[in-house]
């Protein structure tokens, strides 16, 4: 599985699911990291930059922050939001960054985990970039929401079953226990996982759903398809979540599962 947008992808991720979705749990995770004045940070997999810029609030001037991804156009749009931010852009993946080792006091890495190929060497990768006692916090998603339960259901009627394997994968993430004994087989100490639970609150099906596939990388797919066909997946969605309507918007439950540890 991978994450790889183009064209018009990381302009409407940026605008539309960060403020929704992505920037909420951003929130959650730099949260989680406790990080403080002068520390030095790697955000890898740092996509639009939503997770670098807040952790450069949080270490201020006297600290440094890089930003680390593998798709060019992502980073692009990350420099261009971070303006006069003092932050770091590498275009890299994660597993030959070439950075020298003991680099970072904390490591965060936001809804990236799952798409690296060989996350056990991200994971010794990450250890390496460390210092001794550095921090290394990530989150990716528990699983599905009922939201992309009912999409992906939606695209496997009305696209094909193959590009709704690719959507379903986004969200094919390991348990809680089997993520914390990877991160521990790779040498990292006080492993923990908490799981955060937020009530995502998005407009409804026939304005949300059409934004938010612009911003996944089976966004071609969906465009691809005659008008009647794309309404007629927005319809599907919008009956299997008439449940979780509130007024003019779509409001459910999400998770998150975040990951801690120590070198
Ligand atoms: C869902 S986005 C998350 C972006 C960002 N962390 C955020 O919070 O919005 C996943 C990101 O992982 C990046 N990515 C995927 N595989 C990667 C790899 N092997 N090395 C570095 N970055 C990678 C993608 O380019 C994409 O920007």
């Amino acid at each position: 599985m991978t994450f790889q947008l183009a064209g018009n992808g990381p302009k409407i991720y940026e605008e539309v699911m960060v403020p929704l979705w992505f920037g909420r749990w951003a929130e959650a995770l730099i949260e989680q990291a406790s990080l403080c004045i002068s520390e030095r940070v790697l955000d890898v997999a740092c996509g639009t930059g939503v997770t670098t810029r807040l952790a450069k609030s949080k270490v201020g001037a006297s600290g440094q922050v890089d930003g680390l991804d593998i798709n060019a156009p992502m980073l692009a749009k990350a420099k261009e939001l971070a303006g006069d931010l003092d932050i770091q852009w590498i275009e890299s993946d994660v597993c030959s960054s070439g950075l020298p080792s003991g680099s970072y006091d904390v490591i965060l890495s936001r809804h990236g985990y799952h798409y690296f190929p060989e996350k056990p060497k991200a994971l010794s990768e990450f250890l390496r970039l460390l210092v001794p006692g550095g921090r290394l916090a990530f989150s990716i998603w528990d699983g599905h929401s009922a939201y992309t339960k009912a999409l992906c259901s939606a695209v496997a009627h009305h696209i094909s079953p193959e590009i709704a394997e690719k959507q379903r994968a986004q969200r094919r993430t390991p348990p809680a226990e089997e993520l914390k004994q990877k991160v521990a087989d790779q040498g990292f100490s006080d492993v923990a996982v908490q799981r955060q639970e937020l009530m995502i609150d998005v407009p409804l099906a026939p304005e949300f759903v059409p934004m938010h596939l612009a911003s996944m990388p089976i966004a071609g797919a969906f465009l691809a398809l005659e008008e009647d066909a794309q309404n007629a997946l927005i319809q599907e969605v919008a009956e299997m979540l008439a449940a979780y309507v509130v007024g003019d918007r779509l409001v459910y439950p999400d998770a998150v599962n975040v990951v801690t540890g120590r070198k």
